[in-house]
């Protein structure tokens, strides 16, 4: 579904992504943990058109996505940020009709039950009019969630959904990322370890700019191969039991 075949990107002379092949199939879902600045970010950044690669190539269903008018490649490939990116000047149900409304050009009416229909899917039906400063972290990136999902995309990207969620919401957002499991590709940039281990196909290590070790979630927590996988896991599960 989505081919990344030895992508690099430079900023400056900060060598950020030093040759990523990464290939993800239908249906999957993937996590990709590592340190601060490996590049999860830019990586999924340049996946969805946000950053041009200095280097490589990504595919969507063997299509070069650099090839793709952004419209089409944004209608199937949606992405969900740490910081929600809602339209605080907008109701929750408006902001999930506003992208139907201009990049796939729906009616009013079926943006409207489509939206409605996300809405109860991700819980957020009784929040529908209220904006987003009225409601709280976890619902909000729910509500985000909808909307990515009223686009109807084959592929959802997902940069550190809950890191900037208090402790007791995070559960609330990786159940609804959790339900969405096989229903459409998802590539998952996370710190939460427990969530990794019992919800992907696989698990991605990156590490300056590469990618160390990708591995299923078994394996990689548990046997890690390569000693910079060691090391991180070592440092980051520190008193929790996979
Ligand atoms: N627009 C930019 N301009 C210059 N440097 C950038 C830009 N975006 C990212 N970088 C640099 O690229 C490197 C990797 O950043 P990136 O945000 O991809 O890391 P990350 O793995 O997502 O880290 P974190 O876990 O903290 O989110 C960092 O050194 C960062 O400073
Ligand atoms: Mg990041």
């Amino acid at each position: 579904m989505i081919r990344i075949e030895d992508l690099r990107k430079r900023f400056g002379d900060n060598d950020v992504l030093k040759g990523i092949t990464l290939h993800v199939n239908q249906g999957e879902a993937v996590c990709i943990i590592g340190p601060s600045g490996s590049g999860k970010s830019t990586l999924l950044r340049c996946v969805n058109l946000l950053e041009e690669p200095t280097g490589g190539h990504i595919y969507f269903k063997d299509t070069d996505v650099y090839m793709m008018p952004p419209a089409r490649l944004h209608a199937k490939v949606g992405m969900v940020f740490q910081q929600f990116n809602l339209f605080n000047n907008m109701t929750v149900l408006d902001n999930c009709m506003a992208g139907q409304r201009k990049v796939l050009g729906r009616s009013k009416e079926e943006a409207r039950e489509k939206a409605l229909s996300y809405l109860e899917k991700v819980g957020m039906l009784p929040f529908r009019d209220a904006r987003p400063e009225q409601i709280s972290g976890g619902q909000k990136q729910r509500a985000a969630i909808a909307r990515a999902l009223c686009m109807e995309p084959e592929v959802l990207l997902f940069d550190e959904p809950t890191s900037a969620l208090d402790p007791e919401m995070v559960d609330e957002v990786l159940n609804v990322i959790r339900s969405l499991k096989g229903s459409l590709t998802m590539m998952i940039v996370t710190h939460e370890m427990a969530f990794a281990a019992d919800a992907a196909d696989r698990v991605v290590f990156m590490d300056d700019g590469l990618v160390v070790e990708d591995a299923p979630p078994k394996e990689l927590f548990s046997a890690p191969k390569n000693p910079r996988t060691q090391a991180f896991l070592a440092r980051t599960l520190r008193g929790l039991s996979l």
